[in-house]
């Protein structure tokens, strides 16, 4: 029998904690890892620039509605809105952007667990390094030294071959993620924010720093900020928006249950451009640090999803102290991802608690577990199951591996699914007075925020979805 939803007890013990929780599940491997990689590959200032209005004309609308709808529903998302629904006159089947949203953050989980797993591998692999560096009384040494560019690459070559550490490193990230989300809000996850975010910070500037003393700073700016207009295609704009969903965490319901954990005050509007103004700034700040290393010792800066994993370690061989700033970099990646994950396990977490009436050490294991499992099949896809394709009788994922299908049909479909019923449902169904009272909006925000909500965001996530599903359109 399905339990009723009942309302959480738990919640964040400031307005702080909260933004700080929120600030680590936007900002992940979306931010240091995919939008360096994008604008390396889109050619850089033009789609730097579309994506900041992405970000702040469709983002941060719907940043806001998702924390609304949390707030005023106070439970899991599918709980939160029914009742924002039944307070509106709306039918309760909206909640099917709650459970849609639920579904995609596990399955994103599956394999977000397994890209963060390739990080701690790397990290390893640096860390070790590094030691023989302080051993050897070279602490200042570049990385990975004696090695040459081949041997550097191979690396990941060898990683992906091997099923063994990879189902190592995947284990080990999903069990940190699964520890901090079953202690519950305020003393796990608010707890891995409060340290991890300030960490996160301090890593982020010293890097930055350390590419702009080092690394050749004035031709990532250009790189990043010089607008060439004819390289802005359909194609780099969906992937634009489609970027801006993924690092805000739109469409998975995920600042719903987050923001149900608010028990008091409003303001929400600040709050959620605080939100938005610190994923971006992360993401050019994470552009600020990469392409100066990049340019410096004169590497590809459209080497796409291996950059990070291929390119840089390399890069930090020739730079002065890269031993060190090499394992800092893989660091300050992992921790960004590990707030991130835990934001992923806690909606579908919340939901069974919520929904089906679950302990939430019981709910974390059945989806984190459950999770766990998928992704050890993205992880052989890589190897043993290199030749599987499962959607491959869709030309849109003919020859796409299980790990990047995942990502695809997540990131193509399910995101913007459900970021646009969200819109739509704020937007058109709920209850303009509830939306004023709950989220504290002035008149003119108000009226600002209604039109790009109503209007701006149902349009063009429904271009995203349409172009993506369809690419032979553009
Ligand atoms: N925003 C995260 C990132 O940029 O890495 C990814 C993500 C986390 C998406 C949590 C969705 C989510 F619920």
């Amino acid at each position: 029998m399905v339990a009723t939803t009942t309302s959480t007890s738990e919640g964040w013990s400031s307005r702080w904690a909260f933004i700080l929780a929120a600030i680590g599940a936007a900002v992940g491997l979306g931010n240091i890892w995919r939008f360096p990689t994008l604008a390396g590959e889109s050619g850089g200032g033009a789609f730097v620039i579309f994506y900041i209005g992405c970000v702040f004309l469709i983002g941060l609308p719907l940043i806001l509605s998702e924390i609304f709808i949390g707030r005023a529903g106070q439970t899991d998302a599918v709980g939160s809105i029914k009742r924002v629904a039944a307070q509106s006159n709306a039918s309760t089947n909206w909640s099917i952007f709650g459970a849609i949203g639920a579904t995609a953050a596990f399955l994103i989980l599956s394999f977000y667990s397994v890209v963060a797993g390739w990080v701690l591998y790397y990290a390893g692999v640096m860390g070790g390094d590094l030691l023989q560096a302080i051993g050897s009384g070279e602490p200042f040494r570049g990385a990975l030294e004696g090695e040459n560019q081949a041997q550097v690459q191979q690396r990941l070559t060898d990683m992906f071959a091997n099923p063994g550490l990879l189902l190592a490193m995947h284990l080990a990230f999903m069990g940190a993620t699964l520890f901090i989300v079953a202690r519950g809000v305020h003393a796990g996850i608010e707890k891995a924010a409060l340290y991890l975010m300030p960490m996160f910070f301090a890593l982020l500037i010293g890097l930055v720093l350390y590419g702009a003393i080092e690394g050749d700073m004035g031709d990532a700016f250009t790189f990043l900020f010089t607008p060439d207009w004819s390289k802005l295609t359909p194609q780099v704009m969906n992937a634009a928006l489609g970027q801006a969903l993924f690092s805000l965490s739109l469409g998975v319901a995920g600042l719903i249950t987050y923001g149900s954990y608010i028990k008091e005050g409003s303001g929400l509007g600040s709050t959620s451009a605080l939100i938005a103004f610190a994923d971006i700034g992360v993401a050019l700040l994470a552009g600020l640090m990469i392409f100066p290393i990049v340019f410096a010792v004169g590497l590809d800066p459209a080497a796409g999803p291996t950059l990070v994993f291929q390119t840089l370690p390399f890069a930090f061989q020739t730079m002065p102290a890269g031993a060190l700033f090499g394992f800092l970099f893989f660091v300050l990646i992992l921790v960004a991802a590990v707030t991130s994950s835990i934001s992923l396990l806690e909606v579908p977490t919340a939901w069974g608690i919520g929904e089906r009436g679950w302990s939430r050490a019981k709910s974390a294991t059945i989806f984190g577990g459950g999770a766990f499992v998928i992704g050890i099949l993205c992880l052989l896809g890589y190897n043993v199951l290199s030749e599987v394709r499962p959607l491959g009788f869709w030309p849109l994922f003919e020859n796409t591996d299980i790990l990047d299908t995942i990502d695809g049909f997540t990131g193509k479909v399910m995101l913007p699914l459900g970021a646009l019923l969200t819109s739509l449902f704020v937007g058109w169904k709920a209850d303009r007075t509830l939306v004023r009272s709950v989220t504290g909006l002035s008149p003119l925000a108000f009226g600002l925020w209604r039109f790009l909500i109503a209007w701006l965001c149902p349009i063009a996530v429904a271009v995203i979805l349409i172009t993506g599903l369809f690419p032979g359109l553009l």
